[in-house]
């Protein structure tokens, strides 16, 4: 494997479809390792692209736009960085040659929560909640008479819990029907429903899929914890306070379905813990949100592996250097251009970083930062992001 100098002839280059902070952190990482890195996204000065060699503003889901920005730049690697990407262009662009990360039909999958659930629970039978999928109110119906209430249910296309809708009685089913399709991407009119788990604590395994020369070998790192006020994250922390016994069934869920999705690069496997019940819950096929805690407790992050797999490099051993946690820093209301106050205090806290994203624009509980603390514990980290966190203030 040789690696040519960016901006000239020979350089390796790898292309963002997203540009946002998982996306601005690849970038880094990518250029530290001298490749020349093109960020793309759908609205200008976003994350990455203030740390790339070239941007391009586009519509992700136009597969003709991204198509011909692809072929102009001939990446060695096309990382998909969102779920909000015209797929159906990722598969043709794979076909005609270009590597795509991890790989086009894992991306078409992962994004579709009816075509993910059938691989998982249908196809390599890893144990998830009671789950039906319906196309109308009345099909939601029947399918409770089964799974029971209160249950949840999730358009087949959605991210960030847009469209979860809890549903406690049949009273509730038609408007809670039209209330989650009507977040649904794209005109879907499919839901999944799912049995509400009563949840004890989520875990994120984050499984990576390496070329070490002569084959494709599948890892992952020590499990990342997570414990969630809504449907989105709010803090990490990693090592996992759980049970040998728990994470090593987590870890063996999460290889059957990473190993089954194929490809090079990291997966974010999304595990549930209810009860005794250890639960496989979905898939990024990319660094996770809350594995950006891996940029303090681990000697490799999440971003230098997946950009390491995605040129074709090894990634051997990742080692856990320090407990650390994550803790997001989230925006209040709408504003252009904002200011962050008290970043000089939170930073009075020993073992404390501090990302900020670089977003032009914030909108009520847009994640802007994030903050990063290293501890002799979990429980010390914890503290520290929380209180550093609560410092920050964003203003105009
Ligand atoms: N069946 C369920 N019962 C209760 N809570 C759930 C269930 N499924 C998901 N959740 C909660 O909602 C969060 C987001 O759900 P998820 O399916 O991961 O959607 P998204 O694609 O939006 O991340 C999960 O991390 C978990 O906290
Ligand atoms: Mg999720």
């Amino acid at each position: 494997m040789e690696i040519g100098t960016p901006l000239l002839g020979d350089a390796k280059k790898i292309l963002l479809l997203g540009s946002g902070e998982l996306g601005k952190e690849m970038a880094i990482e990518a250029q530290r390792m001298g490749l020349e890195v093109i960020a793309v996204d759908r609205y200008d000065m976003a994350p990455a692209m203030h740390v790339a060699s070239r941007k391009y503003v586009v519509d992700m889901m136009d597969g003709p736009a991204i198509s011909s920005i692809i072929k102009r730049e001939n990446p060695d690697a096309v990382i998909a960085e969102i779920e909000a990407i015209n797929t159906d262009a990722l598969v043709d662009l794979e076909d005609s040659g270009y590597r795509i990360i991890p790989n086009a039909n894992a991306v078409k999958t992962c994004m579709n929560r009816i075509e993910l659930r059938r691989l998982a629970a249908e196809k390599v039978k890893v144990p998830t909640s009671n789950y039906a999928f319906a196309e109308s109110a009345e099909e939601v119906k029947e399918a409770c008479k089964d799974i029971g209430y209160p249950c949840l249910i999730k358009p087949e296309m959605s991210s960030s819990g847009h469209g979860h809708v809890l549903i406690n009685n049949e009273n509730e089913v038609e408007n809670a029907y039209k209330e989650s399709i009507s977040h649904a991407r794209g005109k879907g009119k499919r839901v999944i429903v799912e049995e509400y788990l009563k949840i004890d604590t989520e875990l994120t395994i984050l499984t990576y899929r390496y070329s070490t020369g002569n084959g494709i070998t599948t890892s992952t790192f020590q499990p990342v914890e997570h414990q969630r006020p809504s449907y989105y994250y709010v803090e990490s922390w990693q090592p996992s306070s759980l049970p040998d016994d728990v994470i090593s069934k987590a870890k063996e869920y999460a290889i059957r379905v990473v190993e089954e999705l194929g490809g090079l690069g990291i997966f974010g496997v999304e595990i549930i813990k209810s009860g005794n019940r250890i639960l496989f819950s979905e898939v990024s096929p990319r660094p996770h949100d809350t594995g950006m805690v891996t940029m303090a407790s681990q000697d490799i992050s999440e971003f230098q592996v997946h950009i390491r797999s995605a040129i074709g490099l090894p990634t051997p051993e990742v080692k856990l250097v320090s407990p650390a946690a994550s803790h997001v820093i989230l925006a209040e209301r709408e504003m252009w251009n904002p200011k962050y106050i008290n970043i000089d205090k939170a930073l009075q806290i020993p073992g404390v970083q501090i990302r900020l994203f670089g977003k032009p624009y914030a909108y009520e509980k847009r994640r802007m930062g994030v903050v990063l603390a290293t501890g002799n514990t979990i429980e010390e980290a914890k503290e520290k992001v929380r209180k550093a966190s609560s410092l920050i203030l964003i203003s105009q």
